[in-house]
């Protein structure tokens, strides 16, 4: 880390204890950045970050999350991590979202046993409240690029404006340490990138299905260009894609946008 270590936290201590074949051997880390998955983007041109690099912050100023939102980054509570891919075959990213899923999901069980639950598509969920999730980016200059950030809320305080919302060692009940955790989530995302790779969606898909907490529920889309959907999560098609059945019988196949479950109250959580 620079000037301000927080806890034990230095890339010799991490990369001593990470099990990895190539994932993170190359790590940059910061105490504070704008936000890692950005910093990845901001350098592909210069072509000088192999495949497998892996950035991680204590902290970040303008941490990203999906269709535009921030995600708040303090500092000696949570984890900020993005890995960048060149993918030898590219099929879309929403199967990547969910491989993220997985990763993350059997690094928090490697690590404490717990077992977390998956919203489609790209939050991890504990007694009903978000404490992670995925940003998935892709491009094609210049080459195929494959950037998955993921954020977790392992002890830090919950903003207010977000009542659907925890971290991970209140939740779980139990203490967790940040380096195991990067550490494990590490070795899960290569594990399943490589499955991936050499098996295809459907290893990722019966894996997420495992940790499913979407389907058979009854969930509000909300997609861009289109009116507010509901109905009940039915299925993931192989590509990654969720498979709506609507109030009026339609199936509807949702591949972006979000998707809230309702709560025993009748209203709909929103990620
Ligand atoms: C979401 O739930 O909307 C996705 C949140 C993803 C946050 C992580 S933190 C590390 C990486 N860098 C970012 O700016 N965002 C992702």
């Amino acid at each position: 880390m620079g000037s301000n270590p927080v806890d034990s936290w230095n890339a010799r201590d991490l990369q001593a204890g990470l099990k990895t074949s190539w994932l993170g051997h190359r790590l940059y880390m910061f105490d504070e950045i704008d936000s890692t998955n950005l910093w990845l983007k901001n350098r592909l041109t210069a072509e000088t970050d192999p495949h497998g690099t892996v950035v991680l912050a204590d902290a970040q100023r303008a941490g990203r999350g999906r269709l535009g939102k921030s995600w708040w980054s303090p500092a000696g509570t949570g984890l900020y991590t993005s890995a960048l891919f060149y993918p030898e075959r590219f099929d879309n990213l929403g199967i990547t979202t969910l491989l993220a899923g997985v990763a993350l999901a059997e690094g928090v069980s490697a690590l404490t046993g717990i077992k977390v639950g998956l919203k489609w598509p790209n939050d991890a969920i504990l007694h009903g409240k978000k404490f992670a999730g995925i940003l998935a980016e892709a491009g094609t200059t210049p080459r195929p690029w494959l950037i998955i950030g993921i954020g977790i809320n392992v002890s830090g305080p919950v903003p207010e404006e977000l009542p659907n919302a925890g971290n991970l060692v209140s939740l779980g009940g139990c203490p967790v340490d940040r380096v195991l955790l990067w550490e494990r989530t590490m070795e899960t995302l290569e594990r399943m990138y490589d499955g991936w790779l050499s098996t295809g969606n459907e290893p990722v898909l019966e894996r997420w299905t495992h940790y499913n907490q979407t389907l058979g529920q009854r969930v509000l889309v909300s997609r861009a260009g289109h009116p507010p959907l509901t109905g009940i999560a039915e299925a993931i098609d192989s590509d990654g894609c969720l498979r709506v059945k609507s109030a009026n019988g339609e199936h509807v196949r949702i591949c972006g946008g979000e998707v809230s479950l309702r709560l025993a109250d009748g209203r709909y959580a929103p990620s």
